[in-house]
């Protein structure tokens, strides 16, 4: 047996200098738009992990719940000795109440944050010993190959914490298209969703009142002044977060409080008082338009569990 914390590293990380022409790319357009996916550099991750501690984002705590409530009838669908695969596992904290009853084979985490993934894989390695952990360091919004999953393998793809309404709805259908395509016919989806409600809960849940998650979108201008050398003033710029009912989604937003320029690395970008840079969407579905964008992806429903509130939905599905 292998010695506890022993874990399969595969580095696939993004190049630095995607980072680089995402944000010149995204600062240069009308609308300017940065990818969520640049959120997550060490203190970013760890400042995600505190946002799922906060009073009013809900989504962390009802998903836990539901999980544990539900783990044998999970199992009982998955089946004994599968691959357990985590697109954007984080700190690898959810799928903990799932492993006993799931006795999977091998558990594949996916995550972007290179030292975050290493720490988590590490951690879960040495908590279950009897279990088999490849960590993959990539980023699973480009191409997902995992070449060291055998032809035939059973897989259960576990997609936790809503990230799916980071997607906008079409990128969310080729998304999840992508993992079918990965577990192949036959392969199972568990993924949280985040259900349409009262927009003071949804206001509130992306607002939290000691600022983390404030901190958490600023954080996005530091990591651009520390990686690409930019000057952007912290002081000069705020976290905007809103329900947007007619589209369905939580929008963030940082919004640049006065007239100012700002250089990253020789370029220039001009703001007047109140202009945005987009920095990420939450879209929130009812149970059935999801269902009906994962049909899209080649994914039937075959269960649905939510919370007493109806605030947070698990769905489990199979590619066809
Ligand atoms: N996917 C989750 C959501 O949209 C978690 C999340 C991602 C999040 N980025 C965030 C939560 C930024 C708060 C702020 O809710």
């Amino acid at each position: 047996m292998r010695t506890a914390a022993d874990y399969t590293f595969h580095h696939a990380a993004p190049e630095a200098d995607d980072f680089y022409q995402e944000v010149i790319d995204g600062l240069s357009q009308s609308s300017r738009f940065i990818p969520p996916k640049y959120f997550y550099d060490h203190a970013g991750s760890r400042l995600f992990e505190s946002i799922c501690e906060q009073p009013e984002y809900y989504p962390t705590r009802i998903e836990t719940v539901l999980l544990q409530q539900y783990a044998s009838e999970i199992a009982a669908l998955a089946g004994d000795g599968c691959y357990v695969i985590e697109p954007g596992s984080g700190s690898c904290e959810k799928v903990r109440f799932l492993l006993d009853a799931l006795r999977p084979a091998v558990y594949v985490p996916l995550d972007i944050s290179c030292t975050h993934l290493k720490k988590a894989a590490a951690c879960i390695a040495n908590d279950f010993p009897w279990l088999d952990v490849h960590a993959v360091c990539t980023d699973i919004t480009a191409e997902l190959s995992l070449p060291f999953i055998p032809e035939k393998t059973r897989s259960m793809m576990f997609y936790p914490g809503s990230s799916i309404g980071n997607f906008d709805p079409q990128d969310a259908v080729d998304f999840l298209a992508c993992l079918a395509k990965v577990t192949g016919s036959g392969g199972d989806l568990l993924i949280g969703v985040d259900l349409k409600k009262d927009k003071g809960i949804l206001d509130a849940a992306y607002n939290d009142a000691s600022g983390v998650t404030a901190a958490f979108n600023l954080n996005l201008l530091q990591r651009i002044n520390r990686e690409l050398v930019g000057d952007f003033d912290m002081e000069a710029f705020a976290h905007h977060a809103f329900y947007n009912s007619a589209r369905g989604r939580i929008e963030m937003h940082l919004i640049s409080d006065r007239k100012q320029t700002v250089r990253v690395d020789g370029h220039t970008f001009d703001f007047n008082a109140g202009d945005s840079i987009h920095t990420e969407s939450s879209y929130k579905y009812t149970i059935y338009e999801f269902q009906a964008l994962a049909r899209q992806a080649g994914f039937s429903p075959c269960k649905v569990w939510t919370d007493s509130k109806d605030l947070f939905s698990l769905h489990y599905l199979r590619a066809v």
